[in-house]
């Protein structure tokens, strides 16, 4: 059984106090959703100051992106094993608008993705299609390189720690939510390359996440999907109500 993973991606939004608020509204009443694991990311300027707010609860802490060099002159840049000193257990790799408004490339997630698991950082890789993509029928092509080429190399062993996530790109902070039918043919195909790849019993243990408008009134039917072992939220992420309606609607489908 896969516990579902309900992660809310801060993006670019909050400031010192309003993230501290948010995260101590989810930790209050983190307690309710055993069923669920929560993860929150923030921006990485507030990540300690939303540990210190989620204190002891069962929250976690997850950051939006890092730098797959181990240190030093890259000005800017955060790398894993600064993430892991302040007690982040996540990061978000390859999202779609590190991919297309920073041009970063599936060899560019493929090694953070390698860095973050070598520092014991479990990595949400992120794939999906653009809107031309899916209309000219290049969907399951699209995500099948995302998937070779952001995870060329990485071993069964380090594939347990990984996270999926499919989020078509159209349906990011669109109000454009995937079907339910839609986003369960990508995470049976994403499953099945699992299969292909390593083995059917790691496959099945594999959480793939879906993100792209996820909000509470369409969580359930999203999350009851087969496939479907989770949610990557962004705009829905900042509420504190809305974000734990969405792992209420998750863990009614456990
Ligand atoms: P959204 O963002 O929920 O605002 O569509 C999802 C994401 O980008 O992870």
């Amino acid at each position: 059984m896969r516990t579902p993973l309900i992660a809310g991606n801060w993006k670019m939004n909050t400031d010192s106090e309003s993230a501290a608020a948010l995260a101590s509204a989810i930790a209050a009443r983190a307690g309710e959703f055993s069923a669920a694991e929560l993860l929150v990311c923030p921006p990485s300027i507030f990540l300690t100051s939303v540990r210190d707010a989620i204190g002891g609860a069962a929250v976690g802490l997850g950051a939006q992106n890092m730098y797959h060099e181990p240190k030093g002159a890259f000005t800017g840049e955060i790398s894993a094993a600064m993430l892991t000193s302040i007690n982040a257990t996540y990061v978000i790799l390859g999202h779609s608008e590190r991919r297309h408004v920073f041009g970063e490339t599936d060899e560019d997630v493929n090694k953070k993705t390698v860095a973050a698991l070598g520092a014991e950082l479990k990595p949400i890789v992120c794939v999906g299609e653009l809107l031309e993509e899916r209309e000219a029928g290049r969907t399951a092509e699209v995500i099948r390189s995302q998937f070779e080429g952001s995870l060329a190399g990485i071993s069964a062993g380090d594939m347990a720690d990984v996270v999926i996530a499919y989020e078509p790109v159209w349906a990011i902070g669109t109000g454009k939510v995937a079907t339910p039918e839609q986003a369960e043919e990508v995470h049976a195909d994403l499953r099945k390359q699992l299969v292909d790849r390593y083995n059917a019993e790691l496959a099945e243990s594999v959480r793939i996440l879906y993100g792209g408008s996820v909000k509470p009134d369409n969580a359930a039917e999203l999350l009851s999907q087969a496939n479907i072992d989770g949610a990557l939220i962004g705009g829905a992420s900042l509420k504190a109500d809305d974000f734990l309606a969405i792992a209420q609607a998750s863990s009614a489908t456990v």
